[in-house]
Parts: C-alpha cells; structure tokens; sequence
C-alpha cells in the first residue's frame, strides 16, 4: 500500500528514486511523484496519475538536478488516483514536501481546524492535511522541522511511513514510522529510505528498520542517522546486514514476477526446509519448537489469523496440527478477529501468518491477542518486517522476496512451515506414530523435486487449455480435506489477476447451492486425486458433467477413470494426502496466469490491488 523511497548523499537522486520506485511499484501504481531540491530551481515536484514510467516521461525536459529527493508510488486509501492527489504534497507556505504510506484517521477534524486557521487545501488527501500542519506548527512557533514533526505527530491517530523534506535545508530528510514500514540504508556518506530493503540493497546492505514512533534525522553532513522518538528521547539502534541480492528481486529472464515466483517454488521450498528437515536422520528440527517446547506442546489450543492466500494456508495448517497434534484449531481473518471480543487465555498460542509481516489487520489481531495472554508465533516471509517483530517467536519461510501481487511461492511456504510445525510438535507430544512421522519427513522433502516434475509437465498443457476457457465470465473450483483450501485458493488467484469471478468450495457443497450455476458454460475445476475422498469426488464429477459442466480436473497420474470423465485433466505426481496442497496448488497458480495472460491483463499489477496491505 504505497512505496516510499528517499536519497540524500553525493549522487543524483532522481535514478536511484525512479529504480527505487520501479522495485516498490508492487506496493501500489495509480499515480506516482517525486521531490527533489535542486540547485537551479529549488523544490521541485513532478507528479502524475499512472505508474512510475507515466512519471518518468511526465518529468522528462525538466530540472531532476539534486542530491536530496523523495518519491512514492500510491494506491490511494483518500481521494481518487488523480495527479492533484498523487505525492509528494507540499505545504501551502511552498517549504515542505512529504510522502507517505498509510492513513490519517483524523484528518477530517485537523483539515477543518486547519481551514479555520486559513490554510488552504489543494487534494483531497490524509497526507496533505499532514504536512499542513507540520507547516503550520512550523511558522506558528517558529520550531525547527524535526520538533514542528514530533509535536504534529502527537495530535495525529492513524497509521504512518512518512518522509519530509525542507526547501531551506538541502541537507536533511525527516523520515517516521507508525504502523507502516520504513528502512533506512546507511551508505558511505549517503543515505537512502525504503518501504522496504528492495530499493536499498543495490547501493548498500546495511540498514536500520525504524520502529513506531521511531524518527530518523538524516543529515548528509553527519555519519550516522540519528534516531529519536516522538518524545525526543534518543533511540539506539542496531544497524543490521541485509542478506538479499539483486537477482532476487528481478525477473530473470521471465515475463514477469508471478512467472518467475511460480518456477522459483522447487528452489525456494527447498530453502524453506534447509537445516530443518533432515531426511538421513528422518527428523524435522525447529528452533521455535526447541526454544518454546513447553509453550507449544501443552497449547490448548492454536488460533490462526491471517489474510487471504495466507488464510488459506491457515486452514491446510488446521487440518494438519488437528490430525498430527491432537490439537484444537481455529481459523480465524485477522480483520473479524481484531474487533470480535474473542475468549483468549494463556494456553492459547495464536498463529499469524503474513508474507509481507506487515498486514495491518493481522498485526492488530497480534496485538490483541498478546494483550489477551497468549503465546504468539509468526509464520512470515519479510525479514525484520513489523509481525515477526511483535510475535515471541516464530519461523520465516524463507522463500525469498516476492514481488508479483498474487501470492504464489508464499503459499507453498506458509503450508510447509506449518507441515514442518506439525510434525515437530506431534513428535514431541508423542501423538503420531513414527512410521508415519518418517513417511511425511522423506514425503516433505521429495516435494521440491516432484515440483519441479510437475512444472514441466503441466506448463504448456496449462497454456493450452487456458486460450480454452478466456470466454468464461464464472468459475467453479471444487476440492475436498486438504484440497478444498487449494480449491479456494486457486479461484482467489483467478479472481485477482484475470477478473474473471470464481468461487472455491468443498466439493460436497455443490449440491447445497452452486449446482444451479452449472451449465454447458460453466468450467468447474475440480482436485480429484486418489486419496480417502476419491469416490465421493467421482459422484461429483459424474453430477457436473449430467448437467454438461466442463471438467478441468487435477488427478492422480494413474488414475484412468477421472481421465476419461473430464474435459481436460493435469496429472499430479503422487504424494501423501497431507502434502498434496503443495503440488496441486501449482497448476491453479499457472491456470490463473495463462488466462489472465489470453485476456491481456497485467498480472504482476492487477488493479486495485496492492501487495501490502498496510491499512485496514
Ligand atoms: C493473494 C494475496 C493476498 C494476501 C493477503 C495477506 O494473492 O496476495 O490475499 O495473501 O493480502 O497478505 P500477507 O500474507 O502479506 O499478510
């Protein structure tokens, strides 16, 4: 939601600020704007409607001189994505310029008392009333910036990352976080700012990841960044080493990020279980396990929050605690959970599970249920982003960055963090029987390989049956057990990229409603491998196709039947039941991709999405 970038130091900062935007781009594009001071002509803002290539040709002729910018790429929360609303906003006296990612909950009542006091507004934006008010503190009380930032921050409620620069001082950026992500890179006297590390790592890999209520002055002509909160108190940080290269975060030959993200799943879920699963010693090993065995093995029971793909992961995860662990589940969205009043006690150990780490709905959902008593364990992908930072423990999946909108690779590493979960609670509470234990540690750690059998298998089968169904305007995704999330998940990721409406569905709910929507139109996908269920789903299939559905099937390589009944099938390699979801999730990423793709759409930036969801 929003990306902000900032470079103040010896280099041009109009390249570093467009590359940075193009790396934040995922966050949000409906418009896009960049501030820099320049020597000739002072603060200038070049802003548009579009994305960070409508910017750069926007500014093309101008003055971008200057080492000093700040630049955004928005997903607007107030007011349309028009140029006038776009960031950088500028203060009415012409002094400041700031961006920021998050919302401004009182903006209406300091916007009005601010008109009273004959300020005049020119968007319709939270962040415009912010930086009137910084102004206005300013000139009232003739304060410097950072005292004009830290008093106006006290009367602001809402959520922040937020970069401000003064005209009159070329030397310095104020950057502040609440509730929104900010990273500061410290560079070889140059510094740089980040919604995340993306747009940093290229120049340096030392960082500081700011805190709420944090402030970082960056003053060209000093070392080091100073660190205070809105307080004024001095905050000591500790300057970490980013480990990501650039190779992570481009597109590698692929078209795009989605692509990349859904080839990368062998390679990343390997990195997901190295040092944990060990298949010689048939053993699974989790430092969170070992360090808080006593919190884990005697939870009375594990609530999960999350949203979307990451909720989905959430319910694969109830099914596997509740059969391994003998242990009751709840699944719950982070945004229902944060204002239910739910009945939490120290015995309850909350799951949140978040790609980013910084969805606004499960972070407040971790906070509740910390307030509530319960022991908190994070199943997140962003490094030092803001969830794993306020849970007790946790473990990254450890995927790599991933940058396409709709969460592929992610999925696939939530499930298995949360398989690896179970298995070593299960085995320290002695509630699965060994052989079983050593089956799923050697199952697991075949995955990455039966994955990338299926890639090359499925991938051109799946182009070809997606230029099939580009007429669909409905589709039905069917699944039951531990594919009926897979079935959900797969209709969340057509919906996303190719605006074709799908709904996901344990399969023996059609007969309950859906069924009326089938007709000789209507592709229903259904996961019918040959697992405990396989009779059942064979009726429900035989009930689509009486009522001329088209099949698209996922099914078990040897399985002739479900093959000869359905419209177009994909084989499955075999696995255990329980890990199926990280195979047959695989053809419904690339089923949504190549559709999307047939009719023309922008995958890696679908509209009116954003990658972070950091507002509620
Ligand atoms: C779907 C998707 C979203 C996210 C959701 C939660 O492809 O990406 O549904 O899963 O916004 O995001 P995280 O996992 O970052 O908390």
């Amino acid at each position: 939601m929003c990306g902000i970038v900032g470079y103040i130091g010896k280099r041009q900062a109009y390249p570093i600020l467009i590359k940075g935007l193009k790396r934040l781009e995922y966050r949000g594009y409906d418009s896009a704007g960049i501030a820099l001071i320049t020597e000739q002509s002072g603060l200038q803002v070049y802003k548009t409607k579009g994305k960070v290539a409508d910017l750069e040709k926007h500014a093309e002729g101008k003055d971008i001189s200057g080492t000093i910018g700040i630049a955004h790429t928005r997903w607007a929360t107030h007011g349309e994505p028009t140029s006038t609303n776009a960031h950088p906003h500028v203060s009415s006296t012409g002094r400041l310029a700031i961006i920021h990612n998050g919302i401004i909950e009182n903006y209406a009542v300091l916007k009005d008392q601010l008109k009273e006091k004959g300020i005049e507004f020119h968007s319709d934006t939270d962040t415009e009333v912010l930086v009137q008010l910084i102004d206005y503190i300013r000139t009232k009380k003739e304060l410097d910036l950072l005292t004009s930032v830290r008093i106006a921050l006290h009367q602001v409620i809402g959520a922040y990352a937020m970069a401000i620069i003064d005209k009159d001082n070329p030397d310095q950026i104020i950057a502040a976080r609440q509730s929104s992500p900010l990273v500061v890179g410290i560079g070889d006297g140059e510094f740089f700012l980040g919604s995340d590390a993306s747009p940093i790592i290229e120049y340096t890999n030392k960082v500081v990841y700011l805190d709420d209520q944090d402030i970082a002055v960056i003053d060209r002509n000093k070392e080091n960044v100073e660190f205070v909160n809105i307080h004024n108190e001095t905050i000591e940080h500790e300057i970490k080493k980013i480990n990501l290269n650039l190779s992570q975060i481009e597109k590698g030959g692929y078209p795009h990020f989605m692509l990349k993200e859904i080839f990368e799943q062998p390679e990343s879920l390997k990195d997901c279980m190295r040092g944990r699963v060990n298949v010689d010693l048939n053993n699974v090993v989790l430092s969170a396990v070992i360090d808080y065995r006593k919190e884990l093995i005697n939870a009375r029971r594990f609530i999960i929050v999350a949203c979307g793909t990451s909720w989905h992961a959430g319910l694969i995860g109830k099914q596997l605690l509740e059969n391994f662990c003998q242990i009751p589940v709840e699944v719950e969205y982070a945004s229902e959970f944060r204002y239910s009043n739910p009945v939490i006690n120290n015995q309850d150990v909350v799951i949140a599970i978040s790609q980013s780490g910084e969805t606004a709905d499960t972070l407040a959902a971790v906070e509740l249920a910390k307030k509530k008593g319960a022991f908190i364990f994070g199943i997140c992908n962003a490094i030092g982003s803001s969830i794993p930072r306020a849970t007790q423990t946790g473990c990254y999946i450890h995927v790599g960055p991933e940058i396409g909108v709709a969460s592929t690779k992610a999925f696939t590493g939530q499930v298995t963090v949360l398989t690896m979960l179970s298995l070593a609670i299960a085995k320290a509470r002695g509630t699965i029987d060994i052989r079983e234990y050593e089956e799923l540690v050697k199952g697991l750690n075949d995955i990455p390989e039966k994955q990338k059998e299926l890639l090359n298998s499925c991938n051109e089968k799946i182009h070809e049956i997606s230029k099939i169904f580009t007429y669909a305007r409905n589709f039905l995704y069917l699944g039951r057990g531990y594919n009926y999330p897979v079935a959900l998940e797969g209709a969340l990721k057509l919906k996303e990229i190719s605006y074709i409406h799908a709904e996901g569905y344990p399969a023996a709910e059609m007969k309950h409603g859906p069924i009326a929507l089938i007709d000789e139109e209507m592709p229903v996908v259904i996961i019918a491998t040959k697992n405990a269920l396989y009779d059942k789903l064979m009726s429900n299939i035989q009930e689509i196709k009486a009522r001329k559905g088209r099949v698209i099937a996922l099914v078990s390589e040897d399985d002739e039947k479900v093959k000869a009944l359905a419209d177009e099938y994909i084989e499955l390699p075999k696995t255990l039941e329980c890990l199926e979801p990280l195979l047959a999730t695989i053809p419904l990423q690339l089923l949504a991709y190549y559709i999307a793709i047939c009719k023309g759409k922008n995958v890696d930036q679908p509209r009116n999405l954003a990658k972070s969801v950091t507002v509620e």
